[in-house]
């Protein structure tokens, strides 16, 4: 058999990481769900959720896939047997095509318009309301979500084939920095322009009054969502780690720069916004209908409603492929198919599984489910069961898996295997006993509690 392929290097393994995490949920949808949920105050609630349940998290699921060298369901099968267990890893495989069947069309979407970016339409649109027609009549037309769908998945498609070093790390190690460059144009841009101070109050001055348990739920989902867990990406990068690898400073490094990255979108969106006098709470219209008006308005617009839309469509490739990877991952180790096999064929299954999400804004926007008083497409049920269901679940079930299954104390152990001299932060924090105790409380205790509260609030039981 051949060897497992690995990460060329740590900074290699953090780039590809934070690929994942950095993606549409740190551009796209942490500024709308900020905007319609009081700016700083959701902020203040998601940055606890980050710390206190997604970053123990994110260390365990890295964990799992390094102690295993496995995907999501031969990781759990090989430490504890054939047992259930082997559900959870399933469950991360149908994750993977629930929130790559949604993820692709707003990737595609990221594609459309950084090509309209291009041909300079956006500076025709006198504002957001004539954006948002814009949007709406190029969506009623099925051929174009299918087109920029098809040519965002064929891009995914082209890195997985690649292998892991040679496509996903390079691709990561290529974008990542652009992905920096581009945010941080914006940011100076957005602080240079007239009462950018009014969208940095809108971010970082809470409104306590804002929030509710509802709050609280939407944070924990994102927190989720923005750090790629609970579905298996991260176990299945993790595998390609070796055991001289340190976790604990990866995780960290990690969740920072994720989180970094969603408060800069966000102060690069809302300088624009309140710049121009609209209203932050646009909902996920924000992206695409606020802000190409918006933008290229600016002086120099053309060229930073085109950088926006490139930033957006990087951000959607490093993370999509880590979501296909998942499913082609189980196809290599568990059916041991070739990669180029396991990548055309869960290729194609999610590409279709994605088509009803495409025609959710045409041919099927009369299908709907009603979900939380809401008339739900396909494209809202797949968003909202991967967010609020799966991902949540997954993490609930990580979490019982490494605080009673595999226990605080070798979970602990085998986290610390790798080499704690690291490149960024010194000694694993994680050593000493107070820490760890800390570590085994909020594994064992809170993310569990806090999670199960917020399923019983999601279904109205409480
Ligand atoms: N973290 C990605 C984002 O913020 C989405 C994602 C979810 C990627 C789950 C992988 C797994 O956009």
């Amino acid at each position: 058999m051949s060897k497992r392929e690995q990460w060329s290097s740590k900074t290699g393994f953090i780039l590809a990481a934070a690929g994942s995490a950095v993606g549409l949920g740190n551009i796209w949808k942490f500024p709308y769900i900020a905007g319609e949920n009081g700016g700083a105050a959701f902020l203040f609630i998601y940055l606890i959720c980050i710390l206190a349940i997604g970053l123990p998290i994110l260390n365990i699921e890295i964990l799992l896939g390094r102690e295993t060298q496995k995907n999501p369901v031969g990781a759990f099968k090989k430490i504890h047997g054939d047992s259930n267990w082997k559900y959870v890893g399933a469950l991360g495989v149908f994750a993977s095509f629930t929130i790559l069947s949604f993820y692709s069309i707003v990737g595609g979407w990221s594609v459309a318009y950084t090509v309209e970016a291009l041909k300079g339409t956006f500076a025709s649109f006198p504002d957001p309301e004539v954006a948002g027609e814009f949007f709406n009549l190029k969506n009623s037309n099925p051929y174009w979500v299918l087109g920029y769908h098809t040519l965002f998945f064929l891009s995914i498609i082209g890195i997985i084939l690649s292998g892991v070093k040679g496509g996903l790390e390079k691709a990561s190690k290529f974008l990542m920095p652009i992905l920096l460059f581009i945010l941080f144009a914006l940011v100076v841009n957005g602080l240079m322009l007239p009462d950018s101070d009014k969208g940095m109050e809108f971010l970082f001055s809470p409104d306590w009054s804002k929030i509710n348990p509802s709050t609280f739920l939407l944070a924990l989902g994102h927190a989720f969502f923005t750090l790629s867990l609970g579905m298996g990406a991260m176990m299945t990068y993790g595998s390609y780690l070796s055991d001289n690898d340190d976790i604990v400073n990866a995780s960290y490094m990690v969740a920072f720069l994720d989180t970094i990255i969603a408060i800069l979108a966000g102060v690069a969106i809302f300088t624009v916004v309140f710049s121009s006098g609209y209203d932050p709470t646009a909902g996920p219209g924000l992206v695409f209908h606020v802000l190409p008006p918006l933008l290229s308005q600016l002086p120099g617009g053309y060229i930073f409603a085109f950088l926006f839309f490139l930033l957006l469509t990087i951000a959607a490739v490093t993370s999509g492929i880590s979501i296909l990877e998942v499913s082609v991952a189980y196809l290599v180790d568990e059916l041991k198919f070739s990669r180029k096999k396991a990548t055309m064929i869960m290729g194609v299954l999610v590409y279709l599984a994605a088509i009803p999400c495409a025609l959710s804004f045409n041919l099927l926007s009369d299908v709907t489910l009603p979900i939380q008083g809401k008339a739900f497409t396909f494209f809202d049920v797949a968003d909202f069961l991967a967010s609020n269901i799966l991902l949540p679940l997954g993490g609930f079930f990580l979490a019982i898996f490494a605080g009673y299954v595999w226990g605080i104390d070798s979970t602990v152990k085998a986290l610390l295997k790798g080499d704690s001299g690291s490149l960024y932060f010194g000694n694993s924090i994680l050593e000493s006993p107070t820490s760890k105790m800390i570590f085994g409380f909020l594994i064992k205790y809170l993310s569990p509690v806090l999670i199960f509260l917020v399923f019983l609030y999601q279904f109205g039981w409480i």
